[in-house]
C-alpha cells in the first residue's frame, strides 16, 4: 500500500495531487489544509475524476492532520506565495512558522515518512522541516531543482526548435535569482547546447531561467506557478515509491559534497525508495563552483535568521 499525502490544498498542492493521480503507482492519496473544507472539496473534485481516468485509489481531504498517519511521503506545499515584484526570501518569516506547523505534524503522524519540501523560500525551508522533524537527511527533499531544470530546458526547446524531451540541463544551488544554470553540461540529443546556439542567446536564456518563476508571477498577479511545480514533486515522488533511481536535481543537506557544509542547496541526486540515495558529486569549473558558494553563503544567511 502506497500513501501519499499533501499538506496544503492551495494551487500547487492540487496540481501535485493531480499529476501524482494521473501518474498512478499510488493506493492512497491524501490532501489537507487549515482552511475548513478547501481539502475536502478539492479531495471530492479529484474523486469525482476516478471513473474518467479508470482509477481506483483512495483520496480523502481534511483539516485533520491525523489523516496523514502513515504516509510514505508527505509533500509540504503550505505557505503564502509571492505576489509581483516580491523576492522568495520575503516570505521567510511568515513562511517559516506555516512549515513548522506541519513539519510538526508530520513528525508525529508520519515519523517514518520521505518528506517533500516545496514552500519558498524553498532551501531555507526544507532546513526548517529537517530541523523540526529531525528525520535523517536522506528523508527531508527540497523540490526546485527539477522545475528550474524543466524551464531551462523548455526554453532552450523553444529557442532551437526541437522536441523538449531531448533536451537535458542542469540548474544547481539556490532556487532564487543566484540559481545556477549550467551552460557547459546542457545538450540535445548529447550534443553540447554551446555548438548549436549563440552565446548572447543562451545567456538570454539563462537569465529567464533564473528569473522563470518571477515572470509567470508577474502574469498571474495573485499567485505563482503551480502546473510544473506540481509535475516536478510528482516526478520525485514516483522516483521514491517506485525505487526508479531517477537522477533529478533537489534541494538536499550538503555535508561536504561540492566542497559544502549544513546547508540545503539543489544539487543531482539518485531518488529511490530510501529517498536521497546519494549526491553526484562531478567536478565544477572555478565560475561554477563560485557561483555555488555563493548560493552556500546566501543559504546559510537565510538560514542564520530563522528562530524555531
Ligand atoms: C516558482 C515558485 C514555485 O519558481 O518558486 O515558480
Amino acid at each position: 500500500m502506497v500513501k501519499i499525502s499533501v499538506i496544503g490544498a492551495g494551487a500547487v498542492g492540487t496540481s501535485v495531487a493531480q499529476w501524482l493521480l494521473v501518474k498512478g503507482g499510488i493506493d492512497e492519496l491524501v490532501l489537507v489544509d487549515i482552511v475548513e473544507g478547501l481539502a475536502k472539496g478539492k479531495a471530492l473534485d479529484l474523486a469525482q475524476s476516478l471513473p474518467l481516468w479508470g482509477s481506483n485509489i483512495k483520496i480523502d481531504g481534511s483539516e485533520d492532520f491525523s489523516l496523514i498517519k502513515d504516509s510514505d511521503v508527505v509533500v509540504i506545499t503550505a505557505g503564502r506565495p509571492r505576489t509581483p515584484g516580491m523576492k522568495r526570501e520575503e516570505l521567510l518569516s511568515i513562511n517559516t512558522e506555516i512549515v513548522k506547523s506541519c513539519a510538526e505534524k508530520v513528525k508525529e503522524f508520519a515519523p517514518n515518512s520521505i518528506v517533500i519540501v516545496v514552500s519558498n523560500p524553498l532551501d531555507a525551508m526544507v532546513y526548517v522541516a529537517y530541523k523540526v522533524t529531525g528525520f535523517e537527511k536522506n528523508r527531508v527533499i527540497g523540490m526546485a531543482g527539477v522545475l528550474d531544470s524543466a524551464r531551462y530546458r523548455y526554453f532552450i526547446a523553444e529557442a532551437l526548435n526541437v522536441s523538449p524531451k531531448d533536451v537535458q540541463a542542469l540548474v544547481m544551488g539556490s532556487h532564487g535569482d543566484l540559481m545556477i544554470p549550467l551552460v557547459r553540461l546542457a545538450n540535445v540529443a548529447g550534443i553540447p547546447l554551446t555548438e548549436l546556439l549563440e552565446k548572447d542567446k543562451i545567456e538570454k536564456i539563462v537569465e529567464r531561467t533564473r528569473y522563470g518563476g518571477g515572470e509567470i508571477v508577474s502574469y498571474l498577479k495573485k499567485g505563482s506557478a503551480f502546473i510544473t511545480p506540481g509535475f516536478s514533486v510528482a516526478e520525485m515522488v514516483e522516483s521514491i515509491i517506485k525505487d526508479e533511481k531517477r537522477v533529478l536535481t533537489c534541494s538536499v543537506l550538503l555535508e561536504g559534497e561540492f566542497g559544502i557544509s549544513g546547508v540545503f542547496l539543489g544539487v543531482p541526486v539518485i531518488l529511490g525508495r530510501n529517498g536521497v540515495e546519494k549526491v553526484l558529486e562531478f567536478t565544477l569549473e572555478p565560475e561554477e563552483k563560485k557561483a555555488l558558494l555563493n548560493c552556500a553563503k546566501h543559504c546559510e544567511e537565510l538560514i542564520s535568521q530563522i528562530k524555531l
